[in-house]
């Protein structure tokens, strides 16, 4: 596929929205204090993710010295130790100690830049660029329900795709009879819905009503129901579904982290009504959806092209990357250009 001409040319303006790094489960998971340090990588940024005095902090994953990975580190009290000299870097990023030169100042360029870091879902999120601060984590409604009785922050998983692919994949109603037939639809259903798109607070939002008759032919997992979604700009997805077999609420959500423009983790939320389900039924039914998915869309390149053919039918993705183009243009025009294209409401519904 000729890729030359991107539909974004520019992605710095992915700087300014919060990506989810890692779990607050897997930093637990990271040594016996559950402290850190952990890696990461966020928009070809190397990171480093520690408990510092009880607060999660978010750092360039490179020691000032010479270069070591802080990640491979340790924690020692209320600072990040390097693992190649032992240099200790505070929360803000200042090394504060030099144990080779103990009595000597420590050098201005002693530093790490340190990034805006938040703890939220159980899910450790970075913002690389705050100057503007005009973005809020993306809307998750797991904790705004109280019919869920469960709610699972699953283990994220790692495609070699782009976040923006990831998200389209995951919004794209024409794939579902192609990709996931047996599981999630009737190939029978192969013509989708068209449906009224709004941008409302920085979410894209929209509806949709699979054919019922499918009760009768998909397994009784598949979470066949009411579709609605609030899309919170640029790879976070919040899918409240109302079960057609049952009338109750099932949450999918899924935020794409891009790790770099072919590369992206991927964080998912389920939540639903039954306490007695072991979480091994959703997880692994959503890990099947997620093996069928993977393998077609690795073979897509990752950046968005402006060569690729649209169809009346792919009116999510058009919006979705008319929105994108938006954004990254409005960026380099500075904090008001880009508040007014993020936070200008559209409403097609009514
Ligand atoms: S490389 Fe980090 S202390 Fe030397
Ligand atoms: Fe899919």
């Amino acid at each position: 596929m000729n890729i030359h001409r991107p539909l974004v040319e520019d992605q710095s303006y992915l700087r300014h929205f919060w990506h989810p790094v890692c779990t607050l489960d897997e930093l637990k998971q990271s040594n016996p204090d559950g402290v850190g340090p952990i890696g990461a990588v966020l928009l070809d940024e190397p990171l480093v993710i520690a408990r510092l005095d009880g607060e999660v902090v978010a750092m360039r994953d490179r020691c000032a010295h010479r270069f070591a990975k802080l990640s491979a580190g340790k924690i020692i009290g209320s600072r990040i130790q390097c693992p190649y000299h032992g240099w200790e870097y505070g929360a803000s990023g200042k090394c504060e100690l030099i144990p080779a030169c103990p009595n000597d100042p420590i050098p201005k360029k002693a530093m790490t830049p340190g990034y805006d870091c938040r703890v939220k879902y159980d899910i450790v999120w970075v913002r690389l660029d705050s100057s503007w601060d005009l973005t809020e984590v993306p809307y998750c409604s797991a904790w705004d329900n109280p019919e869920f009785e469960r709610v699972i922050v699953a283990q994220p998983y790692d495609w070699d795709s782009s976040s923006e692919r990831r998200w389209e994949n995951f919004t794209d109603f024409s794939h579902f009879a192609y990709v996931h037939p047996g599981t999630l639809y009737d190939p029978a259903y192969s013509e989708p819905a068209i449906v009224p798109i709004d941008r409302v607070g920085g979410e894209m939002q929209f509806f949709m009503e699979p054919g019922k008759d499918m009760l009768d032919t998909l397994p009784p997992e598949s979470p066949l129901g009411s579709w609605t979604y609030r899309a919170a700009m640029p790879f976070s997805i919040n899918l409240d579904i109302r079960l057609y077999k049952t009338g109750k609420p099932f949450l999918l959500w899924t935020t794409s982290s891009p790790v770099s423009h072919d590369r992206c983790r991927n964080f998912m939320i389920i939540a639903h009504t039954d306490a007695e389900l072991p979480d091994e039924e959703p997880l692994n039914f959503q890990k099947i959806v997620l093996a069928e998915d993977q393998p077609v869309i690795e073979t897509q390149p990752g950046g968005l092209s402006l060569e690729e053919v649209s169809l009346p039918t792919d009116k999510v993705s058009n919006q979705y990357r008319k929105w994108l183009r938006e954004l990254a243009n409005a960026a380099s025009n500075g904090k008001e250009a880009f508040e007014h294209a993020l936070l200008t409401d559209i409403v097609e519904s009514r």
